[in-house]
């Protein structure tokens, strides 16, 4: 490693002789001078012809080369101020790795069906390149934060005999002579009994929800990482999301100033609401205000994404809705013990119409309520059985939440929508490339 040369080093190696290997990016000029720009998936470096500086092939090899085009690039580098980052290559050899075929990503308008189609060709693109980097510094920063704090990475499955969040939504496959495997729509569950053992846990991985909704906020694969926390209730765990999410978003920033230029992100309105304290609105309150603001929303019913904008756009900080009512939300979430038509939750909504991006409670820690509550939902009950241990054996007072990476790769980067937030997007249309 410590020998290869990576344009995103450039500034440590000024006046060396470096070889770039990368892709061409872009050509121009004729005569005398070449103008080449190379991309070596680190950064994006100008290298400049001369004639009786290159070698002839070099500038032989220069007429050849097509956009995309594989190459090996030889000269000297030298601080240019004009130049993409900074340096600039004077260059003497061109070597032709493999001549592209005509690319068909031009920079002009194409429609965001060719460009999925073409996804596995379009990650090339600056954009699509700063966004998938971004999303890589925000799973560093989790992370790091997490482990900072003291809790332990727990794996949790993906197939599994019991389900997470809600039966409608599961993908199943077939399992041997076991009958039917369901794909994880979150570790939470296995979290929790993980959380007995480690105190502080969290997982990370893909989830899976078989969501028939179309909208710029769903994928039927995603990432999240879920937090369990012993002893904490409803509020600690607001506070705790509060601290996380503030952290994980200015890590994030900071790691990541080019691709937030490239993307022309507003770096001071991201950090700016993020630094704010984050404003709590009760459900009742938030359907008061959704009134208020002539909304038609009955009690009892969920928040929508558009009726999350319109709370969110009421507070300029993200926003917490908390005790929902109870026949809208999971048969794990406790029971508000003044109001039992309640639950001890909350939603956190990002601003700029990302909408929600954590979903989190305190859980149900009386065997007896959750029972209930398992059948009151037309749950196996075998399949809890595990599950309904884990309060037999030193129950304590929990909560948890879980973050999706995508929208908060989309909150950071300002994107309209969570398909750019991951490599290969899983749509209900789309399981290609
Ligand atoms: O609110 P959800 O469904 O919560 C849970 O799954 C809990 N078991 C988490 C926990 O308490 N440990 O999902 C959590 C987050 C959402 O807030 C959202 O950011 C994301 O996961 N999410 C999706 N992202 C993209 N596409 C989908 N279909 C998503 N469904 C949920
Ligand atoms: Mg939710």
């Amino acid at each position: 490693m410590k020998d290869r040369f990576y344009i995103r080093n450039a500034k440590d190696h000024a006046d060396e002789r470096v070889t770039v290997r990368g892709w061409l990016y872009n050509k121009r000029g004729h005569g005398k001078v070449r103008f080449v720009e190379v991309r070596d998936g680190t950064g994006l470096m100008q290298c400049v012809l001369v004639k009786g500086e290159a070698n002839d092939s070099a500038f032989e090899a220069f007429d050849e080369l097509t956009q995309e085009s594989s190459i090996a690039i030889t000269g000297t580098l030298r601080e240019e101020p004009r130049a993409v980052g900074g340096y600039e290559m004077g260059v003497d050899e061109l070597e032709i790795l493999q001549i592209a075929e005509p690319y068909p990503i031009q920079p002009k308008e194409h429609g965001p069906e060719f460009l999925l189609d073409n996804r596995h060709l379009w990650l090339r693109s600056s954009k699509q390149w700063a966004i998938i980097r971004v999303r890589s510094a925000l799973v560093l920063a989790i992370r790091k934060y997490l482990d900072g704090q003291g809790f332990v990475l727990i794996d949790t499955p993906i197939l599994t005999g019991s389900i997470g969040e809600e039966g409608q939504t599961l993908f199943e496959t077939k399992y041997f002579d076991l009958g039917k495997a369901y794909l994880a729509q979150t570790g939470q569950l296995y979290l929790e009994a993980a959380m007995f053992a480690h105190n502080l846990v969290y997982d990370f991985g893909p989830t899976f929800r078989a969501e028939k909704s179309k909208t710029r906020r769903h994928l039927t694969e995603f990432w999240m990482v879920d937090v369990e926390e012993a002893f904490y209730d409803s509020d600690d765990n607001m506070n705790l999301q509060e601290e996380f999410v503030r952290a994980i978003v200015e890590m994030t920033v900071e790691a990541c100033p080019r691709e937030l230029e490239i993307l022309e992100r507003d770096t001071n309105i991201l950090l700016n609401s993020a630094r704010k304290p984050f404003a709590r609105i009760s459900y009742d309150d938030a359907i008061e205000l959704l009134r208020e603001k002539g909304e038609d929303i009955e009690w009892g019913r969920d928040i929508g994404g558009a009726a999350e904008t319109i709370i969110s756009e009421h507070f300029d900080s993200p926003v917490f809705i908390y005790d929902y009512p109870k026949k809208i939300k999971a048969f794990y979430m406790k029971q508000h013990p003044e109001r039992p038509e309640l639950v001890k939750c909350s939603d956190l909504i990002a601003p700029e119409g990302v909408g929600e991006i954590i979903g989190g409670s305190q859980r149900e820690e009386d065997i007896e309520v959750l029972r209930a509550r398992i059948r009151e939902e037309g749950l196996p009950e075998e399949a809890y059985g595990w599950y309904l241990d884990l309060r037999k054996f030193g129950s304590v007072p929990h909560s948890g939440f879980g973050l999706g990476i995508e929208r908060t790769v989309a909150w950071i980067c300002g994107i309209s929508h969570v398909r750019e937030a991951i490599p290969f997007p899983r749509m209900i249309y789309r399981l290609n490339p």
